[in-house]
């Protein structure tokens, strides 16, 4: 089938985000100006850079995640593990700015290192991130929508030790959580690898 994004596609549900799937998930931490807590699951995130790393987060409307990172300009990924799942999902809940998500959770705040941002403390790893930029999108058309972008750069990285083998991290073991499309996740806990193939050498 195809259809055009502007028209009926006749499905039972939009079936974009099932598309670009796996998505990891940022589980973003923040501070309010006023030092309330903040935690919620973004999927729509990704690294996009490595030199320097950097990541984005797209918010479907001005979020209270939003309106922190503008405010203070900081921002923690945190990484949603399978382990994890119950207090992800849990934190997503539409609560008024004045509640901690990480008490609605039942998980530890701890302030980050080099952000007053605070961190996941369960998490197996988490990014500390500073604002490059945050950018109402606006379309093709010229619309200016209500879709944010965050742009982060990252200046510290937490690796819980349970994760590190031999220096590298063990992914199958961690168990990190992507979010697919409807009410579908997926977890990652099988890892192959593949070289690259080989430039070939001019005759
Ligand atoms: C797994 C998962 C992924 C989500 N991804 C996004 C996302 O990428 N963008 C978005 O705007 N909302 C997303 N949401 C919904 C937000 O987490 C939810 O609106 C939350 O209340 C926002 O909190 P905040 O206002 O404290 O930022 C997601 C929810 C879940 C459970």
């Amino acid at each position: 089938m195809f259809y055009e994004v502007n028209k009926p596609h006749g499905l039972p549900h939009n079936p974009f985000k099932a598309i670009v799937a796996p998505r990891p998930i940022g589980w973003v931490s923040t501070l309010s100006q006023d030092g309330i807590r903040n935690l919620a699951p973004y999927s729509f995130f990704n690294a996009v850079c490595d030199a320097p790393p950097m990541v984005v987060i797209g918010s479907s409307g001005y979020k209270d995640s939003v309106r922190n990172i503008e405010e203070t300009g900081e921002f923690v990924c945190n990484q949603a593990t399978l382990d994890l799942a119950d207090a992800m999902n849990l934190s997503s809940a539409m609560v008024d700015s004045d509640v901690d998500e990480f008490a609605l959770a039942g998980l530890t705040a701890k302030g980050g290192n080099l952000v007053k941002a605070p961190r996941v403390l369960e998490a197996k790893t988490s990014l500390e991130c500073k604002v490059v930029n945050v950018q109402r999108l606006v379309d093709i058309d010229g619309n200016v929508t209500n879709s944010w972008l965050i742009l982060g750069q990252v200046v510290g990285v937490h690796i819980d030790d349970s994760v590190l083998e031999n220096g590298m991290l063990n992914v199958a073991k961690m168990k990190p959580l992507a979010r697919l499309g409807y009410m579908d996740y997926s977890v990652t806990d099988k890892v192959f690898q593949m070289k690259r193939p080989a430039v070939p050498e001019k005759a």
